[in-house]
């Protein structure tokens, strides 16, 4: 993997790029696990089928409503360039939801539409769908969230509403958010055998600072720490989180061949860095803590490899 020539990487950096080539991505991502020759499948993938299948893209009718579920998507999958005053970071909502939102145990859009109103125990309230969405871009984002009557939230409630159009309300749904339930690590999760991960089977992509890579400013492969990524209030801070949407999605496009253990490793390793500090911070990381992160599955707060984390980054 370390001696990859330039020319292939450029290209898996093109077929990893949902919003540059949609089409070679999601090919990348339906290819047989086994036609990798580069790996070994430590563990067969147990991805659950998806109860829903959302409809094509070409169905997107014509007209306003039309134009704005498009400019729901355009807004997924390129969030800098479309929604640009709402965020802090070059992160696009498709880099974690991915296939645009469609994809099966990436808490994909269809998953989510149907299942709001919702009670949220992170904001003690309930939440519609539309202050869902806010709070991504607050958090996951490192932004501020856009008023609920604006046009961005509106294109995403219609993008998410088309796209969860015959499933059922209410449900929850085969392959909706990302697979956590019941999925613990055999061993309590190590920042020292999470590295070792990272540097196989991460850092070709991700960089080996955590990075990722950039051409003219923009993502190819995005940053999974630092100034540049989600930050500390996000849910891909805690490591069941993190874990689950590593087994189900990463490697890009071999989903489901780490195992377990190395899946909450390098969970834990990546939330153990350092990243945008929590906006609901007010001066001390110790009362943000027991204020918002408050579980084992938060790192804030605690010491690692002697640093104390939550310090946060400068933007
Ligand atoms: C850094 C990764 C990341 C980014 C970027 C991101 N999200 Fe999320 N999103 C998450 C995580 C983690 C969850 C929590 C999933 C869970 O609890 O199962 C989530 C949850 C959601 C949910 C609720 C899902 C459900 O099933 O209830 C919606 C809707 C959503 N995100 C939309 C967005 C939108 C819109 C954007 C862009 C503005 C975005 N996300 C950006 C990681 C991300
Ligand atoms: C072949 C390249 C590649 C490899 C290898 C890879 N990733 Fe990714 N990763 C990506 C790309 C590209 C995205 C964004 C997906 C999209 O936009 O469709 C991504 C997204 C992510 C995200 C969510 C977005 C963010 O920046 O926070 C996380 C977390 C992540 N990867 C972790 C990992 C971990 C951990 C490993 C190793 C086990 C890994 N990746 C291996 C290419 C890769």
């Amino acid at each position: 993997m370390k001696h990859l020539p330039i020319v292939l990487l450029g290209t898996l950096a093109l077929a990893a790029c949902s919003h540059q080539a949609p089409d070679a991505a999601v090919a990348a991502k339906s290819a047989p696990a086994a036609s990798g020759a580069m790996q070994t499948a430590k563990a067969a993938p147990k991805q659950a089928q998806p109860a829903f299948t959302p409809p094509p893209e070409s169905a997107i009718p014509a007209g306003p409503l039309g134009d704005e579920i498009r400019l729901g998507r355009a807004i997924f999958t390129d969030t800098p360039e479309h929604a640009h005053d709402y965020v802090g970071n070059g992160l696009s909502c498709s880099n974690c939801h991915l296939d645009a939102g469609r994809l099966a145990n990436s808490a994909p859009l269809w998953g989510a539409w149907g299942m709001y109103p919702q009670y949220r125990k992170k904001n003690g309230h309930v939440n519609s769908f539309g202050e869902r969405l806010q709070g991504c871009f607050r958090f996951s984002m490192n932004g501020k969230a856009p008023p609920l009557d604006s046009d961005v939230i509106v294109a995403l409630e219609s993008y998410a509403w088309w796209m969860s159009k015959g499933a059922p309300n209410g449900v929850k749904l085969a392959g909706a958010g990302y697979p956590k339930q019941g999925f613990k690590p055999p061993q309590p999760p190590d920042y020292a055998r999470g590295a070792a991960v990272y540097a196989q089977d991460c850092a070709l992509c991700h960089g080996a600072d955590g990075q990722g890579q950039q051409v003219a400013g923009r993502n190819v492969f995005p940053p999974l720490w630092g100034p540049q990524s989600f930050n500390w209030g996000a849910g891909m801070h805690e490591l069941d989180n993190a874990a689950a949407f590593i087994k189900a999605n990463m490697p890009l496009s071999r989903g489901g061949t780490l195992s377990d253990q190395d899946a909450w490793d390098v969970a834990m390793y990546m939330d153990a860095h350092e990243r945008p500090q929590d906006p609901r911070y007010a001066g001390d990381v110790a009362a943000t803590r027991a204020k918002y992160h408050d579980t084992p599955m938060s790192l804030y707060g605690t010491t690692v490899n002697g640093h104390l984390l939550g310090s946060g980054v400068a933007k």
